[in-house]
């Protein structure tokens, strides 16, 4: 990796929006003052804060040990026991909660269901008590490969119930990629459905999962949800239809208590170098971080109708769908299918008929919408909705302005929110009725975070210069390590600026002490909001019978934020053409799924390499984005390569 990010600032956005004074006067964190009082409390004893924090949960042992930081390995509460599903669920059943909607449920051919915290809190304990007959326990793994229903969230409500954790795997994912997951997590149990809808089709879990169980022969039990009812394949002796597995189980459960530091789930998230790692989070710290930036960033009151548009397969649903607004007694909507299935107004309709009132989704989707016009949402009233939100990726000014004006009605806060799925929960946000926001910039660390953006030594940057985004303390909701892996996990994260948290991407600092997210300093491409490894798709491209080589980069795209470009050399004897092109696309969808089929793909006799041989992936990004390379070329082993590469092609 070069010394500082080749990432150039190229928004620069100076207007400011405050909250109304209506809006901070009823938020939890209602002015600047407030904030600070937050933050002072917070950097002068970090830890005590996290303590207050973690105390707002139901613990059934308090904690010895707060920290335990053994660098770079945090632990978090040591010695406390509490049961996440308890603190989502029970923990609201002894008042005017119990009642409440929790989820209000939405599927994509128009199906709703509502569950009240007590309903929901019967299903999970139905559903535990289930696994347990399937023989399910503490400490195993059990993937969950589903349609975003509610079973979705009652999977790993119960999972984490028995103190199992769960990997959940987008159901977007091909079987390859499940297969693959499965087997990193040694996970012994599937959950699954039959389909999901998806843009007015059947997407065909359970088929997957039967592709991908052919080689994963440690799997001992399959349940499978009814959702969509077409036929499926049933494996006598290891599948079980959901209701069957359900039947006749007691609706009482009662829950262990569990160590903080025991594993709550594992979520895989691309990595550099192809492998998917495994990012693992414990009980107690994670809970906690969710919980508390779930409360306070979103401002969430007992009257809310919280919406995060994200699927549970990714991080933001883990956090934001499931065990934040949970924990919180919030009243969650859950959606299962396509933004624009069976119109464009989709969305639009569903926050006016579910009076939603605070809505959370990605830029790309917000860029997706500006492109149709503000025709499409200004049909509907959106009166209801109180406060915006968007994270995944750098969200550009004019798409924020957009959003303010034609979603918010020039009246609800927005909050960029950046994080990771390493770190479990938001870390750098406004507080909507405190924080002045900046279109485009996530503004602040949340008070507890130390965030800062430094060079590789870990000296801070100069305002206004780009540098490494890095988070100096360990903070409750970070990953304890990639799975199986704790030497990838330091090298990865802890061994790239001098005793610091390194998050791969690249920020800058202005003169208000603002966060501006640049963007990811490493190979992985963000496309719509997903992080892609260009490693996992050039090797589905090189398991093509006609491919000897590849290289993928990330291009800029309007829509997605960054789109795919491969650049590909045949075998020879292989000739180029269209036909290849949709072979090689669909090889590609097929190993790792439809999100990561290249745009583009680009013939090369040769791609250009370093002497060593390594690609220079750098320069690849340049021609697919159509600039002059500026950077060192002196490595390169043959520059005609690169020539060659610049002419015009036909695609
Ligand atoms: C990017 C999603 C700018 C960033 C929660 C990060 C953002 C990666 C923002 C994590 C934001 C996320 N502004 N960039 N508000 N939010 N990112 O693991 O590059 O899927 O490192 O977690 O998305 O993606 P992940």
């Amino acid at each position: 990796m070069a010394n500082e990010p080749t990432i150039t600032t190229l928004l620069k956005e100076g207007r400011t929006f405050k909250p109304s004074a209506a809006f901070a006067k009823a938020a939890h964190v209602g002015s600047a003052k407030a904030w600070e009082a937050l933050r002072k409390a917070a950097a002068k004893d970090p830890v005590r804060f996290w303590e207050a924090r973690a105390r707002e949960l139901r613990w059934e042992k308090p904690w010895s040990k707060a920290l335990d930081w053994k660098f770079p390995f945090a632990k978090w509460f040591v010695g406390g026991k509490l049961n996440a599903s308890v603190n989502c669920l029970d923990r609201h059943l002894d008042g005017p909660r119990a009642n409440k909607a929790a989820l209000i449920w939405e599927g994509e051919p128009g199906d709703t269901r509502t569950l009240t915290y007590r309903q929901l809190h019967r299903e999970v304990c139905v559903f535990a008590n289930a696994l347990t007959a399937l023989g399910v326990k503490a400490g195993d793994r059990v993937a969950v490969y589903m349609p975003m229903v509610p079973e979705a969230a009652v999977a790993m409500l119960a999972i984490a119930r028995l103190g199992a954790a769960h990997s959940v795997v987008f159901a977007g994912f091909s079987s390859e990629a499940l297969r693959d997951r499965i087997l990193d997590a040694d996970a012994r149990f599937v959950v699954t459905a039959d389909g999901g809808w998806r843009k007015g089709a059947v997407v065909p879990l359970k088929a997957a999962v039967d592709e991908a169980l052919a080689q994963c022969p440690a799997v001992q039990k399959v349940v499978v949800l009814r959702r969509t009812g077409q036929g499926v394949s049933m494996k006598e002796g290891r599948d079980v239809w959901w209701h069957d597995a359900a039947a006749g189980m007691p609706a009482r459960h009662r829950a262990a208590a569990h160590d903080a530091e025991n594993p709550l789930f594992i979520l895989y998230t691309s990595g550099s170098t192809g492998k998917p790692k495994g990012v693992l989070h414990t009980t107690g710290g994670y809970l906690t971080h969710a919980a508390y930036t779930c409360r306070l960033v979103f401002d969430l009151k007992e009257d809310d109708v919280f919406w995060c548009t994200a699927d549970v397969g990714w991080v933001t649903g883990h956090s934001y769908v499931v065990y934040g607004p949970l924990a919180n007694g919030a009243t969650v909507l859950m959606y299962e299918g396509a933004p624009m299935t069976p119109g464009p107004d989709r969305f639009w309709e569903m926050i006016a008929r579910h009076r939603v009132t605070v809505f959370y989704t990605a830029p790309t989707a917000i860029r997706a919408f500006v492109r149709l016009g503000a025709g499409h949402p200004d049909r509907h009233d959106l009166s209801s909705l109180r406060l915006l939100g968007t994270v995944g990726e750098p969200i550009n000014p004019e798409a924020w302005l957009w959003y303010h004006k034609t979603i918010g009605g020039g009246r609800c806060p927005i909050v960029d929110t950046w994080w990771q799925t390493e770190t479990g929960g938001i870390m750098i946000s406004p507080l909507p009725g405190a924080t002045p926001a900046k279109p485009g910039s996530a503004t602040k660390p949340l008070p507890g975070i130390e965030a800062a953006v430094v060079d590789r030594q870990g000296r801070p940057a100069a305002k206004g210069a780009g540098g490494l985004l890095v988070v100096r303390r360990p903070w409750p909701g970070m990953l304890r390590t990639i799975y199986g892996a704790p030497e990838r996990y330091r090298e990865q994260y802890f061994s790239q600026v001098p005793g610091c948290y390194f998050t791969g991407d690249g920020a800058r600092l202005d003169a208000d002490g603002y966060f501006w997210v640049l963007g990811r300093v490493d190979d992985v491409i963000n496309v719509a909001g997903h992080r892609l490894s260009t490693m996992e798709i050039e090797s589905a491209l090189v398991g093509h019978p006609k491919v000897a080589e590849a290289a993928v980069v990330g291009h800029p795209d309007d829509l997605k934020g960054q789109g795919i470009t491969a650049f590909v050399t045949l075998q020879s004897g292989a000739a180029a053409g269209p036909d290849v092109v949709d072979e090689l696309k669909g090889a590609v969808a097929k190993a790792i799924g439809a999100i990561a089929r290249p745009d583009r793909i680009r013939f090369a006799d040769a791609l250009p390499k370093t002497r060593s041989g390594k690609i220079m992936r750098r320069l690849l990004r340049d021609v697919a984005a159509g600039v002059e390379s500026k950077g060192d070329t002196t490595t390169l082993e043959d520059f005609s390569a690169l020539a060659r590469l610049r002419a015009p092609q036909e695609e």
